[in-house]
């Protein structure tokens, strides 16, 4: 009986925390803080939302890399979405033959990087353009980024 109580407790916790990596964290930080607590990081499903509003674990929960594409992910969440895309599954700088080079250390920082300016260069589709372009390759992105920021820089040099 003892076992199955405990494994009741555990069982969606893990789930939880398999998702959504901060929950560990907001769990400890809810024993101390007495705001509201905002907890990001891994959340794609509805129900591991619910969850972990439900555990107490957060009192709201953010969604970051998704909404970079798809600004109505809450939405479309809440209609019953099972959940939403996984965009950091399906970026990569390096093509799949070439995946071993992020094993150099360096190499893994600028994949990262490359990453990262994906989801910038998202933002700047839906300022620019009103819609996302995921069909951008994260090679692409880099390249736009790029060119953006020496655009800006000879601005700020213009300014002195
Ligand atoms: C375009 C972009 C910009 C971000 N900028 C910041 C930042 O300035 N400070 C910060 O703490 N986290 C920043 N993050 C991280 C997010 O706040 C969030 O912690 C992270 O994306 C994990 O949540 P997610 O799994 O829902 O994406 C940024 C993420 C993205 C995609």
């Amino acid at each position: 009986m003892r076992s199955l109580v405990s494994l009741n407790v555990v069982r969606p916790r893990l789930r939880l925390m398999r998702e959504a990596y901060f929950v560990d964290f907001a769990l400890a930080m809810q024993e101390v803080v007495t705001i509201p607590l905002m907890v990001t990081g891994g959340f794609r499903r509805g129900d591991v939302v619910e969850e972990a509003l439900n555990s107490g674990a957060a009192d709201v929960v953010g969604i970051g890399r998704p909404m970079c594409v798809d600004v109505d992910a809450p939405k479309s969440l809440l209609n019953g979405a099972e959940e939403l895309v996984r965009y950091e599954n399906q970026l990569s700088l390096f093509p799949s033959y070439l995946s071993f080079l992020t094993k150099i250390r360096v190499l893994n920082s600028l994949a990262s990087f490359a990453v990262q300016f994906w989801y910038y260069g998202q933002l700047f589709e839906l300022a620019e353009n009103g819609k996302a372009d995921s069909d951008l390759s994260v090679f692409q992105a880099v390249k736009l980024h790029m060119k953006r920021e020496s655009a800006w820089l000879k601005v700020r040099k213009k300014l002195g």
